[in-house]
C-alpha cells in the first residue's frame, strides 16, 4: 500500500459531545454546566444564557437524547455500521460537580469506564474531549470562568485524574473543542461555551478577556499534554480547532490581506498548540494592543513543553471576508468581516457548503504543522422526514459527506497530507450546540425528538447509515 493512501487501520467513526447527548443532567451528583443553563433558539435565533436553571424555561440539554440510559443501544448501532473509533468527551461536572473539589465524583468515573468498556468490546477505539463546551457552571459563578488563573489547577486536576482512570482503555484524547472559536469575542454564545465567559452587552475589555482566558487555557492544555505523556507514553494528545479557512472577498489587496489577517487571528491557537509558542503575527499585536496582561516566562516554558501529538480539526464551511477601514489594526473576526460567496451551496442554515475547502484546510494545517491530522467534526446540519413507512431518506447528507470525503482522500493521495481519522459529527442526531435544536440533524441515525422537547426517543436509521457502513467496509473506496 502506497505512503500516500488512508492506512488500513484508518479511524472512521463518528462525533458527539456529552452535553449534546448524553441528558442525565443532574444524575448521580453531575453538577450545572455551562450547556445545562442554555435554553432552545431556533434557525436564525440565538440560545438564551440563563441565570441558573429557571422554572418554566427549556433547557434541551437536561435530557438530550438520554444517550447516558441507552448508550449500549446506541453504541451497537455503530458497531453495525463498522465504526473503528467514536469520538465523544467526559463531561467535567460528572467528574467534579462544581470543578473545584480535591476529590472525583465516583459515579460519573464508573459511567464512563462502562462506556469505554462497551466500546472496546466491539473494538471501537474512544476518542475522548476534555472539555467540549461543557465547563462546571460553578467555576464562571465563583470564578469567572476562564479570565481567572485558579482554572489551569482545576483543569489539569481533573485532566490527571481521567488520565490515571483510563490509561488503559483511552489512547486519543483532545484537550479544548474549537478552542479558536472565541475569535469572535462579540459573540456571546462563543465565549460562553468556549471560556464560560458571561459578559455584558457590548462589554468594553471583551477582547482582552477572550485573549487572557484563551492564554491561561493554552497553558492548561500544555500541562495536560505533558501529564498525560508521563502517565502512558503511549497517549495520543491533540488539540482541536475548528478549521474555517477564510477567503478574501475579491482579488483586491486590501481583501486579500483583510482575509490573510484573519487567518493570523484565528489560527495562532494552533501555533500555541503545535509549535509551542505564540506566533511574531500575534506577539507584534499584543505588543501594540493591551490584551493579554498575564503571561509568565513559566508559561512560555510550559508552553513550549507540552505540545500536541496530532491536530485534531473540524470541517464544516469555509468563510469569505471583505476589508473593513473601520478596523486597521485587524482586530476581530467577526460576522462584521463577512460576506457572502456567491459561488458555494449553502445549507438550510446558511452555512456555506465548499468540499474543496476542506482539501485546502487539510493542506494548511499539514504544511504550517507538520502534525498528523485526525478530522473530528464534519458534516451537514439538515431538516429530515420521515416516511409514512418510517424510513428516511437523506441524499442531500450523502452527497455532503461524499464530497468531504472524496476532498479528504485527494488531500491523502495527491497532496501527500496524513490523516489518522474521520469521525463526522453527530453520527446519532442530537442537540445542536448552536440552536439548541434537534431538527438541526447530522445523524445517521434519527432520534425521534422535536425542538420543544417531545418525541419517544426512538432510533431509526436513515438510508446514509448503509451508506456510510459500506464506506466504512470499504476503506473510503465505495463512496458511491
Ligand atoms: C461544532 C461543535 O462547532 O459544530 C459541535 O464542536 C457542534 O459541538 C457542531 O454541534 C455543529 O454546530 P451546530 O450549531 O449545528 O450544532
Amino acid at each position: 500500500m502506497s505512503k500516500y493512501s488512508l492506512p488500513k487501520n484508518f479511524l472512521w467513526g463518528g462525533a458527539v459531545a456529552a452535553n449534546q447527548l448524553e441528558g442525565a443532567y443532574k444524575e448521580e451528583n453531575k453538577g450545572l454546566s455551562v450547556a445545562d443553563i442554555m435554553t432552545a433558539g431556533a434557525n436564525g435565533k440565538n440560545r438564551e444564557i440563563t441565570d441558573g436553571v429557571v422554572d418554566g424555561k427549556y433547557y434541551p440539554s437536561h435530557e438530550a437524547i438520554d444517550f447516558y440510559h441507552r448508550y449500549k443501544e446506541d453504541i451497537k448501532l455503530f458497531a453495525e455500521m463498522g465504526f473503528k473509533c467514536f469520538r465523544t468527551s467526559i463531561a467535567w461536572s460528572r467528574i467534579f460537580p462544581k470543578g473545584d473539589e480535591d476529590q472525583p465524583n465516583e459515579a460519573g468515573l464508573k459511567f464512563y469506564d462502562d462506556l469505554f468498556d462497551e466500546c472496546r468490546k466491539y473494538g471501537i477505539e474512544p476518542v475522548i474531549t476534555l472539555s467540549h463546551f461543557e465547563i462546571p457552571y460553578h467555576l464562571i459563578t465563583k470564578y469567572g470562568g476562564w479570565r481567572n488563573r485558579k482554572l489551569i489547577d482545576f483543569f489539569t486536576h481533573y485532566a490527571e485524574i481521567v488520565f490515571k482512570r483510563y490509561r488503559d482503555k483511552v489512547t486519543y484524547w483532545m484537550t479544548f473543542n474549537e478552542i479558536d472559536n472565541q475569535t469572535d469575542y462579540t459573540n456571546q454564545f462563543l465565549m460562553a461555551t468556549n471560556s464560560g465567559l458571561i459578559l455584558k452587552d457590548n462589554q468594553a475589555d471583551a477582547e482582552a478577556l477572550m485573549y487572557q482566558a484563551a492564554h491561561y487555557e493554552l497553558v492548561a492544555s500544555a500541562l495536560a499534554v505533558h501529564l498525560g505523556h508521563r502517565i502512558n507514553p503511549n497517549f495520543k494528545i491533540g488539540c482541536m480547532i475548528n478549521m474555517t479557512p477564510i477567503y478574501p472577498a475579491s482579488s483586491k489587496p486590501v481583501d486579500i490581506f483583510q482575509a490573510e489577517k484573519a487567518m493570523q487571528r484565528r489560527y495562532w491557537f494552533a501555533d500555541v498548540h503545535a509549535l509551542g509558542k505564540y506566533p511574531r503575527n500575534m506577539e507584534a499585536f499584543f505588543a501594540k494592543n493591551e490584551l493579554r496582561r498575564d503571561i509568565t516566562a513559566e508559561d512560555r516554558l510550559i508552553l513550549s513543553e507540552g505540545t500536541v501529538d496530532y491536530i485534531g480539526l473540524s470541517y464544516y464551511n469555509s468563510m469569505t471576508v471583505a476589508y473593513k477601514k473601520e478596523n486597521p489594526d485587524f482586530h476581530f473576526v467577526g460576522p462584521e468581516l463577512v460576506v457572502d460567496n456567491p459561488n458555494v451551496e449553502k445549507s438550510s442554515w446558511g452555512w456555506p457548503i465548499d468540499p474543496l475547502g476542506f482539501r485546502y484546510s487539510l493542506n494548511w494545517l499539514a504544511d504550517h504543522y507538520h502534525k498528523p491530522l485526525m478530522v473530528v467534526e464534519n458534516g451537514l446540519g439538515a431538516y429530515d422526514k420521515v416516511e409514512n413507512n418510517g424510513e428516511i431518506h437523506d441524499p442531500y447528507r450523502i452527497d455532503y459527506l461524499k464530497a468531504h470525503i472524496r476532498a479528504m482522500i485527494d488531500a491523502v493521495e495527491e497532496d501527500g497530507v496524513e490523516v489518522l481519522g474521520y469521525t463526522p459529527w453527530g453520527c446519532i442526531d442530537l442537540v445542536s450546540a448552536g440552536t439548541g435544536q434537534m431538527s438541526k440533524r447530522y445523524g445517521f441515525i434519527y432520534v425521534d425528538k422535536d425542538d420543544q422537547g417531545h418525541g419517544s426517543l426512538k432510533r431509526i436509521k436513515k438510508d446514509s447509515f448503509f451508506w456510510y457502513q459500506k464506506v466504512i467496509q470499504s476503506n473510503g473506496t465505495a463512496l458511491d
